[in-house]
This record gives C-alpha cells, sequence and structure tokens, in this order.
C-alpha cells in the first residue's frame, strides 16, 4: 500500500520507492519531457535520482515527491521541494519543481500538484519562502510558476549549463509562504 504525504483531489504525493525506477527512466529517456535538460538520465541516472530523494526525504520530510493519479494508482512523475547548494545569488535555498510524463500534461496536474506543496511547505514544514527556477525557453514550466502565484524574482545563468546555450539563461521565481 503506498503512503501518501499529500494528498488531493485527483493526486497522491509521497516518497519514491523501487517501483518507481523502471517508470521514471522511460519518462527521463523521453526527449520532449527532457527537453529543457542537458541530457536523458540513464536507469543508473534515475537509481541514484530516487536513492538522493530518499535520502532529502528521510533527513527534511520533503523532497521531489513521487506522483500518482489517485484513482488509477498510476505514477505520472514528480513535484515537490528540495534543497538547492549550486552557487547562484539566492542559493541555499528551497526550491519547487516538477517534471511530469507527456501523457499527464494539460490536465492541470501540475499545477495542482504544486498548489498542494506550496500547502504543505507551509503549514507542515513551516517553511517562509520557496524559489523556483527554470530555463528561460521553458514557457510550461515558467507558467506553472505564475499560475501557482510565484513572482519573478531574478534571472541568472545556471552554473551547471554554462556549455549549453539553450538552458544557460534562467529565471527565478520566489514565494513568501
Ligand atoms: C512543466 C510541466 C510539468 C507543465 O505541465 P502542464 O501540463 O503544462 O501544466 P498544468 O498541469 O498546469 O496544465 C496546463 C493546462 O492543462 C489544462 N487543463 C486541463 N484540465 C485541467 C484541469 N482540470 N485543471 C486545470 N487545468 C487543466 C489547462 O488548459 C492548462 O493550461 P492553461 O493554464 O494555460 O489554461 C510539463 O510541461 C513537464 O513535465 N515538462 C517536462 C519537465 C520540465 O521541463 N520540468 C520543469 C523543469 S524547470
Amino acid at each position: 500500500m503506498k503512503e501518501y504525504i499529500i494528498k488531493n483531489k485527483r493526486l497522491g504525493l509521497r516518497n519514491w520507492n523501487a517501483s518507481d525506477l523502471l517508470p521514471f527512466t522511460e519518462m527521463c529517456q523521453d526527449k520532449e519531457v527532457m527537453k529543457y535538460f542537458p541530457n536523458l538520465l540513464s536507469e543508473k541516472d534515475v537509481e541514484n535520482f530516487i536513492e538522493r530523494m530518499q535520502i532529502h526525504f528521510k533527513e527534511f520530510g520533503f523532497c521531489y515527491f513521487a506522483v500518482d493519479i489517485l484513482e488509477t494508482k498510476e505514477f505520472i512523475g514528480f513535484t515537490g521541494m528540495l534543497h538547492q547548494t549550486y552557487k547562484s545569488p539566492f542559493t541555499p535555498c528551497i526550491d519547487i519543481g516538477w517534471r511530469l510524463k507527456r501523457k499527464a500534461w494539460n490536465t492541470g496536474f501540475a499545477t495542482e500538484a504544486a498548489n498542494a506543496c506550496l500547502s504543505f511547505a507551509s503549514n507542515h514544514l513551516k517553511l517562509k519562502e520557496v524559489y523556483s527556477i527554470a530555463s528561460k525557453a521553458n514557457l510550461n514550466s515558467i507558467h506553472v510558476m505564475k499560475k501557482i502565484g510565484m513572482e519573478f524574482h531574478s534571472e541568472f545563468q545556471h552554473p551547471a549549463l554554462l556549455k549549453n546555450e539553450l538552458l544557460k539563461d534562467c529565471v527565478v521565481y520566489h514565494s513568501t509562504l
């Protein structure tokens, strides 16, 4: 049985488990899903990612949560918060992020999950603020930031993406909780 940390009408958000490895690898090898990331992820990369999320969850009680559709129990990707420590004017910080499989786009799921995370961050985690970061070209992601009420904060060049002309210029959005 899956134990949900956050539930709303359509979605359940939870810690990761071994059964997420294959569907998440499939997602992270989809060129459309990974259009605004520097590379596709191998199964080993995904295994490492899942392990990082589990460790973060154990330590802080949150991570980029795995997201299921409650009605079908289908895993559709992640939405959640994570500590970020790369070098930038606004780090260290906690960011909110999302990545859903293509089948789950244009359903309102990303915005719904993100709103649920903001409430959880404020009411349960007692966070005071969160940031969200996307490459300037990633309009779908920036649209979600705006829909959940985040405000433009700044622009910066992501230190991990400096060699990537399409991705290096990023926007930062911010929300006071
Ligand atoms: C970023 C991402 C999560 C956004 O997903 P999305 O499906 O565009 O976002 P939403 O869940 O908010 O759904 C958007 C549309 O669903 C439609 N929709 C359908 N049913 C809906 C419902 N019941 N409620 C709300 N919207 C609904 C709306 O038209 C809405 O668009 P609008 O706000 O312009 O009207 C998705 O593009 C993605 O996973 N991309 C790849 C990974 C990625 O780039 N992550 C971000 C890295 S920074």
